[in-house]
């Protein structure tokens, strides 16, 4: 069973704090969706693997470590996760960014697909998921399936904001993939939006609500 991996740092739940807040706008919550993002690539990346190399200082050789292994890719799920891919580069700057174009169906919360460009290695790297929030796990769930059907084999999902259902879903469909969250908030209301949650995310990334 997959994972899940509450990212509890200060500064994680401090942004998140501001990003939640109905007055924050849209400049802000873009800039706060950056940090964080890049705060939760540090964890999302605890686990690279290091290799030994030989480099030599102004003072003399030295012994140190490097990561080795698979290359990275970083997969938004269109719109919301192209906020948190600029936050993701600054510390992965050599991933490739894949693209996976979703919206949730507002009548019946299912997803519908219109866009998807990944890398052509895409089974060669190690990939990370990213949308600001998982909440049916509708969409997440269905992202995954898409990048699976062409060749993914090793996934990890980063959101900010996830409902206790949303975690379940993902935990079902995809037993394979770690979950990581900045928090995980009581429920979803009656329109599949998160509890207390922040809104609409892509609305309040790109001013359109
Ligand atoms: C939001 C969010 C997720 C999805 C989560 O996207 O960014 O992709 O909803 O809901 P779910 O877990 O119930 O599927 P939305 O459909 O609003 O599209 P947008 O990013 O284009 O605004
Ligand atoms: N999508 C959002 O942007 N916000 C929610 O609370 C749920 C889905």
């Amino acid at each position: 069973m997959g994972r899940v991996h509450v990212l509890d740092h200060p500064l994680i739940q401090h942004k998140l704090s501001l990003v939640r807040d109905k007055e924050t706008g849209a400049k802000e919550f873009r800039e706060l969706v950056e940090e964080i993002s890049l705060l939760m690539a540090y964890e999302v990346t605890r686990d690279l693997p290091l290799k030994e190399v030989e480099i030599e200082t102004p003072v003399g050789k030295a012994r140190t470590k490097v990561i080795f292994g698979k290359k990275l890719g970083i997969i938004p799920i269109l719109r919301a996760g192209l906020g948190m891919v600029d936050g993701m580069l600054k510390l992965i700057p050599a991933a490739k960014v894949g693209h996976i174009g979703l919206y949730r169906d507002p009548e019946t919360l299912e997803p519908v697909g219109y866009y998807c460009k990944l890398p052509p290695d895409v089974e060669e790297r190690e990939l990370i998921v990213i949308d600001p929030m998982l909440a049916t796990g509708g969409s997440a769930s269905a992202a995954l399936n898409f990048i699976k059907q062409k060749g993914a084999r090793s996934i990890k999902f980063v959101c900010l904001i996830a409902a206790p259902e949303g975690i379940e879903r993902l935990r079902r469909d995809h037993e394979d993939v770690d979950i990581f969250v900045a928090a995980i908030d009581k429920c979803l209301n009656e329109h599949g939006y998160i509890v207390p949650g922040l809104g609409d995310a892509g609305d309040r990334l790109f001013g359109t609500k």
